[in-house]
């Protein structure tokens, strides 16, 4: 058995195009269009050898692959490292990646925690906070979105809603973008990434226990479930932290790349000024648009076939859902942003068992910050050119410097 990028290296047909590329090159990372194009060019699976995978990126085959969970295991991670046969670098996630029966008991405590009704609860609160953040902004007139809104806004609503009593902005955020590096191969970020762990862990460990957390919040139905016997003490502490994992990160990314398509696209933003009510359409939109997650591995647990092609079973597959999101088959004018396109079934939350159990949290926030932003501002102008961050698994903005105008009505 020979291992790359530790997985298994197994016996790919020669009939699967090969692309020599590295997905995971920085300027691939920063600007990945032209690489998502060429990948559904090349057919619905690519080999790419240097990391011993299958890469897909058309939108049938993606999703697929994604969303079938006996063929196409998580729980032999979803980076590149399979958990068969090389030790993870934390112990694997116990919803992200498991299977059931064990996934559908914790799937279950966490969806009880982020209920409708106890997000019903917070919506008044986001809207309030968004709109006290957007009205300085628009007095400042000149900032950065990414620390000053996309960071700022997620990080004043959710980890208090999830119970955390002290809040420490690049903890929080770093503790997910370090995650995800960590599901890329051995390269620098991925380094960086498990460098800075050891560093912000502690914080996390310390302000996810059960004495610290406020009443009330999402944390406190996790811990409840552990004394109603669903899950041990342990189990309910790794859910509250993979709340935080995946819930702040993800969210500052979705708000950043939202607000870069509407300066990006003003007759769009136009649009959303007119009827504020497309607030969240914009948003699945911008998700689409910007697949925020941009590509997660499953692993073949079978040998089988998947539009027409035969995978191996161990098989490590690169799914891009950057590249699914902007499938021209799916989408008509996929290239293009547009604010009322309602794109149901775009794959950026994910789909099938796994999908995104924050999503309703993500939509909120989105929602609370968009519909803010279309009543209160003018002009979405850029003062510099956004500069984006290199992830091995999201598609983020390092920063992003914008004048806000007042709205005139
Ligand atoms: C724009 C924001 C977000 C995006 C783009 C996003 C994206 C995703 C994606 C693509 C998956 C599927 C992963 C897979 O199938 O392997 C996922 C799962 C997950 N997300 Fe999110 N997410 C977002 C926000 C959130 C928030 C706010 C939370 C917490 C409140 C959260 C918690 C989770 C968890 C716990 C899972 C694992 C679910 C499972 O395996 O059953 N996410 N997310």
């Amino acid at each position: 058995m020979q291992l790359v990028a530790d997985h298994i290296a197994t016996k790919i047909s020669a009939d699967i195009p090969v692309w020599d590329i590295d997905p995971y090159d920085a300027e691939i990372l920063r600007n990945p269009a032209p690489y998502y194009v060429e990948l559904r060019k090349r057919g619905p699976f690519v080999h790419i050898p240097r990391y011993a995978i299958l890469a897909c990126g058309r939108f049938n085959e993606t999703r697929e692959v994604f969303s079938d969970w006996q063929r196409f295991v998580s729980s032999r991670g979803v980076g590149l490292t399979d958990f068969q046969v090389a030790p993870s670098w934390r112990k694997p996630s116990i919803v992200l990646e498991v299977e059931p029966p064990y996934h559908t008991r914790t799937r279950t405590v966490i969806s009880r925690a982020l209920s409708p009704r106890a997000m019903s609860v917070l919506k008044d609160a986001f809207a309030e906070r968004a709109n006290a953040l957007v009205d300085d902004l628009v007095e400042r007139g000149e900032f950065d979105v990414v620390p000053d809104l996309a960071e700022a806004f997620p990080v004043s609503v959710f980890p208090a809603a999830v119970g955390l009593q002290e809040i420490d902005t690049r903890a929080l955020v770093d503790f997910g973008a370090f995650g995800f590096n960590a599901l890329g191969p051995d390269n620098a970020l991925r380094s960086a990434a498990l460098e800075r762990g050891p560093q912000i862990m502690p914080w996390i460990m310390k302000h996810c226990k059960r004495e610290a957390l406020a009443p009330g919040g999402f944390g406190e139905t996790i811990y409840a479930a552990a004394d109603a016997g669903e899950l041990t003490e342990d189990e309910a502490a790794m859910l509250v932290r993979s709340l935080l994992s995946a819930g702040v990160d993800t969210t500052v990314t979705g708000i950043g790349n939202a607000v870069w398509c509407l300066a990006s696209n003003p007759g769009e933003f136009e649009k959303l000024k007119r009827d504020p009510k497309l607030a969240r359409p914009a948003f699945e939109e911008a998700l689409r648009y910007t697949s925020p997650v941009h590509s997660f591995c499953r692993t073949a647990s079978v040998d089988t076939t998947v539009g027409g092609v035969d995978i191996p079973q161990d098989t490590k597959i690169l799914c891009v859902l950057g590249a699914a999101n902007l499938d021209e088959d799916q989408w008509p004018e996929a290239r293009y942003y547009k604010v009322d396109r309602r794109p149901v079934g775009h794959l950026a939350f994910g789909v099938g068992i796994h999908g995104c159990v924050g999503q309703n949290v993500a939509r909120a926030e989105a929602e609370a910050v968009l519909t803010a932003i279309a009543s209160k501002v003018g002009s979405i102008e850029f003062v510099s050119e956004p500069v984006w961050r290199p992830n091995n698994a999201i598609h983020a903005l390092d920063s992003m410097r914008v004048r806000f105008t007042l709205r005139n009505s």
